[in-house]
């Protein structure tokens, strides 16, 4: 770059630089967000920088966001800045600062050439500056089935022992929600959401709510469960409430039949209820497949322990894992050869519950390679731990061979 280009970036990243600062001396800032990543992080596209009170120390909050998760990193404010110093012009190229005197962009072009444009101001309020780790929430707090539910009391204050269930149900959506706009269903108005082994029907009202209030669709949705008891609760709640297109249905996923289906959860089902889940799932033509796999039986008495893994595997603990491990793999390639982009992932901080591993799916048209790889995949895993016969893999026999 000529030196001419080079000065007139450092002009203008120093005059972006007295702005930001600026905003914090006059109390106007809003947010930041720094955009077009070019660093080497899989999957990291913003990161949103938000002013928050920690223990009454101003504090920027870094939100990373990742195509299917958040990371948040706290700084000092100034800490902060140095930090977004940096990253800008080398692992962001662009950032947007929002104040309420006025918003700033700073973007670097393909040949990195700085460009610094003001505008007048999009944000009339600062946002409440409490430190509430529960507080980008994907539902109101005061929605009335998390009060019949009993998440929340009757005061919409939600209850001690329910707080990791209401993390739970927000990090849910929030991953929902980003499926759902990665998919082609975000388009509709009409979807068809199955979720099998609802239980107390808490994501299925979720779901439900989300879908009709945030993101203004006319879903059904329908919940799935063994338990009588529990679906005559679950529809009571919905009646109650007016709920009209949630139902919920005694039945068992073996015998279950959703019709067309477009998106297919299954949150702790046992075992191979989760492959019975995805199944079906495939079978109805969902476009989105998520489900957090738990008791994972199936394969450890198959697996034959390969000689080179013997020191490790002779630790029980050790082999539940790996037949875990193995058992989400194989479903994650099973989803690949049926035509879907499979994400393994944890979805949750282990203390909030230990069934913390979601997969995730997403119907894709494109993929007619991945399903040879994705079956010699399959078959060299297989082949390694000795294992004889896989549900899911089972259960596909006659559509994806
Ligand atoms: C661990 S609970 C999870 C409930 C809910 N998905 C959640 O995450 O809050 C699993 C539920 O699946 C139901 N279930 C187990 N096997 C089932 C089957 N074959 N068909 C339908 N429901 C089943 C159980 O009765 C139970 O309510």
């Amino acid at each position: 770059m000529e030196s001419d280009e080079q000065n007139d970036n450092a002009v203008k990243l120093r005059q972006f630089f007295e702005i930001l600062n600026g905003c914090f001396g006059e109390s106007s800032f809003v947010k930041l967000i720094l955009g077009k990543y070019r660093g080497d992080e899989k999957d990291l596209r913003t990161i949103k920088i938000l002013l928050i009170k920690i223990q009454e120390q101003d504090t920027l909050s870094f939100v990373h966001q990742y195509k299917t998760k958040d990371i948040t990193k706290n700084f000092p404010v100034k800490d902060g800045i140095e930090t977004v110093r940096g990253l800008l012009g080398k692992d962001f190229k662009s950032a947007h600062l929002f104040s309420l005197t006025g918003d700033v962009q700073l973007e670097f072009s393909k040949r990195d050439r700085c460009i610094l444009n003001s505008s007048r101001a999009t944000c009339s309020d600062v946002p409440v500056k409490i430190h509430n780790r529960e507080k980008e929430r994907m539902i109101d707090q005061d929605r009335a089935f998390l009060t019949a539910l009993g998440i929340t009391g009757e005061d919409h204050k939600v209850l001690h022992s329910m707080n990791r269930k209401w993390k739970q149900i927000n990090v849910f959506l929030e991953i929902f929600q980003r499926a759902l706009l990665s998919s082609q269903l975000s388009k509709m108005q009409n979807i068809n959401v199955v979720d099998f082994g609802s239980g107390k029907g808490y994501l299925t009202f979720a779901v439900y709510d989300f879908l009709r209030n945030s993101q203004k669709m006319d879903p059904q949705v329908t919940g799935v469960e063994l338990r009588e008891e529990l679906v005559r609760l679950c529809n009571d709640v919905a009646r109650e409430l007016e709920m009209g297109k949630l139902h919920f249905c005694q039945g068992d996923l073996k015998s279950y039949n959703p019709g067309k289906t477009h998106i297919m959860i299954a949150l702790h089902a046992c075992d191979t209820a989760t492959d019975l889940a995805i199944h079906m799932g495939i079978r109805s033509g969902a476009e989105i497949i998520m489900c957090a796999p738990c008791c994972h039986k199936e394969l450890r008495p198959q697996i034959v322990v390969p000689s080179a893994l013997k020191a490790s595997l002779r630790f029980g603990v050790h082999l539940g894992q790996e037949a875990e491990m193995v058992t989400d793999s194989l479903r994650a390639l099973l989803l690949e050869a049926s035509g879907y982009e499979t994400q393994v992932f944890e979805f949750i901080s282990l203390e909030h519950t230990s069934k913390n591993k979601m997969i995730l799916a997403v119907k894709r048209c494109d993929v007619p390679e991945k399903k040879e790889e994705a079956l010699s995949q399959i078959k060299a895993i297989k082949d390694f731990y000795g294992i004889r016969e896989v549900a899911l893999e089972e259960l596909l026999k006659n559509s994806i061979q």
